[in-house]
């Protein structure tokens, strides 16, 4: 059933491709997965994903804000969770009475997520990260074992987690991501020399989970993937994924305008002869992005935006599709008929990648599931 009497534009998840996809690297990897649902699931909406993952079979779910976690808690899915990255010191206590797992790389974190294990009676669960060439949060390696160290001996923690994230693994070149696995390495014989190894270590992203057993280790931190979007051009997905988000829109008004017509603010698009013109109740204030050369599906052919991405709206040339009329649907993101348009392929108009554009769809557009 079309919602195109309902909404203007809307975004439509497919959860069982979420499934689809979850299954696939649970059963090719054999390792357990953690799905990363920050930034509300990579913009397709993070209770209704963080749920189908878990039917799908995930242990984990991976957000990088408490905000975050605390919406997963207050939809009453208490599964373990981590938090990613840097959570405020005002917020400690709050994340350990939630039973989140925190990501530490310094003795300060470790002594504040103690005393917030003292004072609520539930241990902080910990996990050390260690920053083996992204250069963005963790422990020096050569600093890891004495933090490792500060972590076993502290009372009111729990050491849960080893682990680091890779800044290349979607690339074709090997080396990169081949040296931050050997200092990882490293890393963890020290540990497992001085009977530290926590019992969860972790270092693969969706690319390193693809192409790279041996960063499985103990669990995988699956994000774009799960969504069915490609780590990038050089890491490809295998064929059994499938994309889950589909972006659409309404045609609001078809009209015919006479040559010599400027379209949109600023006039930068001219009608060189009469022209259908349609419009779209779409605009940078829902993500789509102010950017000359948008283009749509309707009636199954891909179709130009013309003039600026206005806030609300947005206006496209329909003379290859003279039966287009108001009420159609229109697809942003997605397939119509024979025809598509990836995330990628809009990334690529955008100068940007999948991640950003996905991410980007603004809280305004309505997310509809399929397959709950
Ligand atoms: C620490 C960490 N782990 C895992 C992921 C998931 O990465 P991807 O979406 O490439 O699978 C992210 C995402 O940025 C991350 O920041």
């Amino acid at each position: 059933m079309s919602q195109a009497t309902t909404y203007s534009n809307w975004v439509e998840v497919d959860l069982e491709a979420i499934r689809n996809n979850i299954r696939w690297f649970l059963k090719n990897s054999g390792a357990p997965v953690m799905a990363v649902v920050k930034a509300n699931a990579y913009g397709h909406g993070m209770i209704p994903v963080a749920r189908a993952a878990l039917q799908a079979g995930v242990n984990w779910c991976g957000v990088a804000r408490i905000e975050e976690a605390l919406d997963l808690r207050a939809a009453g899915l208490d599964c373990p969770t981590l938090l990613l990255g840097y959570t405020p010191p005002e917020r400690v206590k709050e994340a350990v009475a939630q039973q989140l797992s925190l990501t530490v790389w310094d003795s300060c974190q470790v002594e504040r997520a103690a005393s917030a294990g003292q004072k609520t009676g539930i241990a902080a669960r910990l996990h050390l990260k260690v920053d083996t060439g992204m250069s963005r949060l963790g422990v020096q390696p050569e600093e890891a074992l004495a933090l490792a160290r500060k972590l076993a001996g502290t009372p009111g923690v729990i050491f849960e987690g080893l682990f680091t994230h890779f800044a290349r693994a979607d690339e074709a070149d090997r080396r990169p991501t081949d040296a931050q696995e050997r200092l990882f390495r490293g890393v963890i014989e020290q540990l497992e020399k001085a009977g530290l190894r926590p019992p969860i270590v972790h270092a693969a992203n969706s690319a390193a989970s693809l192409t790279r057993p041996s960063a499985h280790f103990d669990l995988l931190r699956t994000g774009i993937a799960i969504y069915g979007l490609h780590p990038s051009a050089e890491c490809p997905l295998p064929e059994a994924f499938r994309p889950a988000l589909t972006w659409k829109a309404v045609l609001s008004q078809v009209k015919i305008l006479s040559s010599g017509r400027g379209v949109s603010y600023g006039h930068v698009y001219t009608t060189r002869a009469n022209e259908r013109i349609g419009t779209l109740p779409v605009g940078y204030a829902d993500g789509y992005r102010r950017i000359l050369g948008n283009q749509v599906l309707v009636g199954g052919r891909r179709v130009s935006v013309v003039g600026r991405v206005c806030m609300d709206q947005v206006m496209v040339g329909l003379d290859e599709v003279p039966e287009a009329q108001p009420g159609d649907e229109v697809v942003l993101i997605g397939k119509q008929r024979q025809a598509s348009i990836t995330a990628e392929d809009v990334a690529k108009i955008w100068g940007t990648i999948n991640f950003e554009v996905v991410c980007g769809i603004g809280p305004r557009v309505p997310r509809l599931y399929l397959h709950e």
